[in-house]
């Protein structure tokens, strides 16, 4: 605008032979608003689209930014100062964020902005990636003036959009339930998701999808923001009175406030945002790669990730030195690559309510140490990992005897218990300090390759005792930032160990969580069917490299159902595939199976882990589910197909792929046939069960809980 408000003109699918943009800019009068130059009714920032809206100053929507100031104003008024653009992408310090090795990669665009009156200077960052529909935003705050100001609000991405045709879809659920799809028509006013958990949670995922009405897995508009951050996040989207639909997503503002003296800098965390005009799998697609390529770190970005056998549903905290290598003897034969030893190896942990935070060794557990047992396994040809929980203490424990004033808890306030645990104050650095000289010492001690770091309660009584009573409001954001400085600290001086992120469950499933475990547990609810959900939610936004999956045993543990060890394994191939049983319990006929297995699985490994992942069918919408990856040449893909319960007499089912060469011809191993790409495409795979099975109840892929996998491999013409 004249007065140097920054607006926002066009975000969609992009525009050739542009020569000017006068025509993206709307005004019009608008009764009862506070216009922005006197005497004028046509200016007003309630009905334009802004960049950067702040709160106070005739703007009436959600705000990005709202600074208190000393004389207790909050009307701030950001003005275009100036912008630049650099090859790359600039760090930010202390966060998480996406990245670009080499600076042709990426470009970055840089606006500043500043307030007059306070000194205060926005920076507002934008990154484009070549051959990418996204855009990675930030936002910097610095105190340029003479007197401290107190940030209560900033978000990392405002997205003003010029009508609300929209239908808006989150990540949402609960433990054992986390990310499933929730769609809705979008309505006047806010709608808003977020977390005051002290984790992004498992209630909402910080991701948020706008798309025009009817918009599917192929075709259609839609815009999405997911936020680079593991604590409390908001994200909303806001119908004005003009139809303008505003999206926002940054640090959720409830109990927020940073001051900044003068000189000083708060940094948001980044928001990704993509664009697609090929419906979901765009938008997943896009996340996908740029979190392959941008953000996962690290030697394990590209290394194919083990198949791990995990105890914990195997024994629970009822374990010996004997049956860990028992278990690991016979999963070695599996073809399993990694033993992992989950909770209990520690202190006096023989059940969840003592010993957090007594990160030396139970000696009556594991009388030869953790080097021993790491040792042994490493001699079987596999890797040994091991659970960690660092953030928690219990009652029962050394460091809450030694240290209750590095628990959180408000003063004159019972601490709640959680789990039977306290949480430990991680935005006090020597608490971060002292962790690590634990862990490293464990960690140093033996040949320990992979660590799974949970995080099992929320934070309640927010309160820490390392900060004054006017810094509070920094309470939840140094807690986070403490989380990210333990694992720069552990990677720094770790780099080989592989990070697996926990938090009873998918928690903590979120991009800033990726850019220091490559990998994160999905769900505690480990069922195969309920897994259909929760994999199918959670690859919205996140690839199939980073989602821990594994073969659990039956009745499943968490719900009681019995699938078949085929579907278990169907379901577990499109993840990072794991098995978390006892396999001294295991059949021989099971055995055999998942031998099986481990060898296709391994065998397409990286075209599950790299290559692009379609969803087909959606487990929110039918009876029968269906995924599939691709590699780049589409010379090679996997299908995967599900049925949740069997019904007679049913229509004949045709899946029809996507992706593939029309021209060319693929062999589908399974039904040893061959098809052209334009058949598997148009006509599809004929999967009604063969007339002449119609009495054969033995045929698993007729029952309950039924699976089928299809390798496609691509044959020359010639
Ligand atoms: C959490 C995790 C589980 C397991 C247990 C151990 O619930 O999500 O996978 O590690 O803790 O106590």
């Amino acid at each position: 605008m004249e007065n140097g408000q920054l607006e926002h003109l066009y975000y969609g699918k992009s525009i050739k032979y542009l020569d000017h943009y006068d025509r993206f800019i709307e005004r019009s009068y608008r009764p009862v608003s506070v216009g922005e130059f006197t005497g004028d009714l046509i200016h007003s920032l309630e009905s334009i689209k802004q960049e950067f809206p702040s709160s106070g100053s005739g703007d009436f929507r959600e705000p990005a930014v709202e600074i208190l100031q000393e004389d207790g104003s909050h009307v701030m008024e950001f003005r275009y100062s100036s912008f630049e653009v650099l090859a790359g992408k600039p760090y930010i310090p202390n966060l998480p964020a996406t990245f670009c090795k080499d600076s042709q990669d990426a470009q970055t665009l840089r606006i500043t902005l500043t307030d007059d009156l306070t000194g205060a200077t926005a920076i507002l960052t934008y990154t484009i990636f070549n051959n990418l529909p996204v855009i990675a935003r930030s936002v910097s705050i610095t105190n340029l003036g003479e007197d401290p100001i107190r940030v209560n609000r900033l978000m990392s991405a405002s997205l003003d959009l010029p009508d609300s045709e929209f239908e808006i879809i989150q990540l949402s659920g609960a433990w054992g339930r986390e990310r499933h799809l929730s769609r809705r028509p979008i309505r006047p006013g806010i709608q808003a998701i977020g977390s005051t958990r002290g984790i992004s949670s498992h209630v909402h995922n910080p991701f948020l999808l706008l798309c025009r009405p009817g918009t599917q897995e192929h075709w259609g508009e839609a815009y999405a923001v997911n936020l680079v951050y593991s604590g409390n996040f908001l994200a909303l989207a806001e119908v004005d009175a003009y139809s303008i639909t505003r999206l926002q997503a940054g640090v959720h503002p409830d109990k927020f406030c940073w001051t900044l003296n003068p000189g000083e800098c708060f940094y948001s965390p980044e928001a990704i945002l993509v664009y697609s005009d090929r419906g979901f799998n765009g938008v997943s697609q896009a996340y996908h790669s740029l979190y392959n390529k941008h953000l996962i770190r690290g030697n394990w970005a590209e290394l194919e990730r083990p198949v791990l056998m995990n105890n914990w549903e195997g024994t629970y905290f009822d374990f010996t030195e004997q049956q860990i290598l028992e278990i690991a003897r016979q999963a070695s034969e599996l073809g399993i690559e990694l033993m992992v030893l989950d909770d209990g190896w520690f202190g006096r942990r023989n059940d969840d309510t003592s010993s957090l935070g007594d990160w030396f060794v139970n000696p009556d557990k594991l009388p030869n140490g953790i080097s021993y047992l790491a040792e042994q396994i490493n001699r079987l040809g596999m890797k040994f990992g091991l659970w960690f929980e660092p953030e928690m203490v219990s009652p029962d424990s050394h460091i809450h005897r030694d240290h209750p004033e590095w628990v959180v808890g408000a003063p004159g306030r019972t601490r709640k218990q959680g789990r039977h645990q306290y949480v430990l104050d991680f935005s006090q650095p020597e608490v971060v300090n002292y962790l690590f000289d634990l862990m490293d010492e464990v960690l140093s001690s033996a040949n320990i390759e992979y660590v799974k770091w949970d995080m099992n309660r929320c934070i309640s009584e927010a309160y820490s005792s390392g900060l004054g009573s006017d810094r509070q409001g920094e309470f939840f954001h140094r807690y986070i930032m403490g989380v990210y400085a333990l694992y720069d600290k552990l990677i720094a001086k770790h780099p080989k160990i592989l990070f697996e992120s926990c938090a009873s469950g998918g928690g903590r499933f979120d991009p800033g969580m990726l850019y220091y475990a490559p990998q994160t547990w999905t769900s505690d609810n480990s069922e195969a069917i309920e897994r259909l959900k929760i994999q199918y939610g959670t690859s919205m936004a996140y690839p199939l490299s980073t989602m821990g999956a594994h073969v659990s045993s039956i009745p499943n543990h968490q719900i009681g159902r019995t699938a078949p060890l085929q579907t278990r394994g169907h379901v577990a191939f499109f993840g990072v595939l794991g098995y978390e049983l006892n396999p001294l319990q295991l059949t021989d006929s099971d055995r055999k199976i998942i031998k099986e297995q481990i060898q296709t699985y391994k065998r397409y490994r990286r075209l599950i882990s790299k290559g692009t992942f379609y969803r087909l069918q959606s487990p929110f919408e039918g009876n029968e589910i269906a995924w599939m990856t691709v590699d780049d040449n589409a010379d090679q893909a996997l299908v995967g197909w599900y049925q949740v319960l069997s019904r007679p007499n049913e229509p004949y089912w045709r899946l029809r792929l996507t992706a593939l060469c029309p021209e060319e011809i693929y062999y589908v191993e399974e039904l040893n046939s061959y098809y052209s790409g334009s058949e598997l495409m148009n006509v599809g795979l004929l999967l009604t069960p063969h007339p002449s099975d119609h009495q054969d109840f033995n045929i698993i892929e007729k029952w309950d809980f039924a699976s089928r996998m299809f390798t496609l491999i691509k044959k020359s013409l010639k």
